[in-house]
């Protein structure tokens, strides 16, 4: 396995080559460093913090303080994969000069390599403004949850031929902005095909089919941790929910009972 620290300009050759990318996302120095060691290419620190390490309903009441807090734990516990920070909710939305602070608060605060911004045309002004800050931003579209009322729901986006086109039109437009990567998120998989392939950028579905050049998952989702939440999109690689429980109930039931601790962890 390459253990050099993966760059930017990398996933791009990755891409040519047919090379996937993978990434998951993480909160914390525990995590990101078991994900790092185990040869992850990109770590985000997602706004999905919301959800699973505060336990919000949505990631809308994710603050920009909050996000430099995670993601200055992530950053001590990664050596190798791009670390990249979500940009939460109203971060980018009021102007340019209040979106490139922000960003910069990921760089300077934060450590990330790069910063993610969800959304199309309608924030391409201020995505514009972040890279021509020399700051590097990945891309994201489709199912984009901060605007969850918007969709009414976590609904697949592009359906319609109408939506479908209006994704690709974004996927472009940001390509021309020059992001260096798109996350693509809860679309028809055709669709992410023909993304994919019309972009020189490399795509990370989630949600969004096998034709992407990368992939990405909530790390809790994955290992199984988050027991009342099972989407389609999501393949559980462990089962860590039950085996944490497992592992609290002995802890509880051998202090009750006198068994721990034993002569040997005395
Ligand atoms: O916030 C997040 O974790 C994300 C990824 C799942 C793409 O946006």
């Amino acid at each position: 396995m390459d253990r050099k620290r993966v760059t930017i300009p990398q996933l791009t050759e990755w891409k040519k080559n047919q090379r996937k990318i993978t990434a998951l996302t993480a909160y914390d120095y525990t995590f990101a460093r078991l994900l790092d060691e185990s040869g992850i290419d990109v770590i985000l620190v997602g706004d999905s913090a919301g959800m699973v390490a505060m336990g919000y309903e949505n990631t809308l009441p994710v603050t920009m303080d909050e996000m430099i807090h995670y993601t200055r734990g992530v950053r001590r516990g990664v050596q190798q994969a791009l670390l990249v920070g979500d940009m939460p909710f109203m971060s980018y939305h009021t102007s340019a000069e209040d979106t490139i602070r922000n960003a910069g608060r990921f760089i300077q605060e934060g450590g990330a390599e790069a910063v993610k911004m969800e959304g199309g045309s309608r924030v391409l002004d201020k995505i514009s403004a972040v890279i021509q800050a020399g700051i590097s931003v990945m891309g994201h579209v489709g199912l984009t949850p901060q605007s969850v009322h918007q969709f009414g729901g976590y609904r697949v986006q592009g359906k319609n031929y109408l939506d479908a086109r209006q994704i690709k039109k974004d996927g472009l437009d940001l390509q021309k902005a020059g992001v260096f990567s798109l996350v693509l998120e809860g679309i028809p998989m055709d669709l992410a095909a023909e993304i994919t392939a019309e972009l020189e950028i490399p795509t990370i579905g989630i949600g969004a089919g096998p034709y992407c050049d990368g992939q990405i998952l909530v790390t809790q989702d994955m290992l199984g941790m988050n027991l009342d939440f099972a989407p389609k999109f999501v393949k559980k690689y462990g089962e860590l929910g039950t085996t944490i429980r497992s592992a609290v109930q002995d802890y509880v039931d051998e202090v009750q009972s006198g068994g721990f601790p034993d002569e040997a962890h005395s």
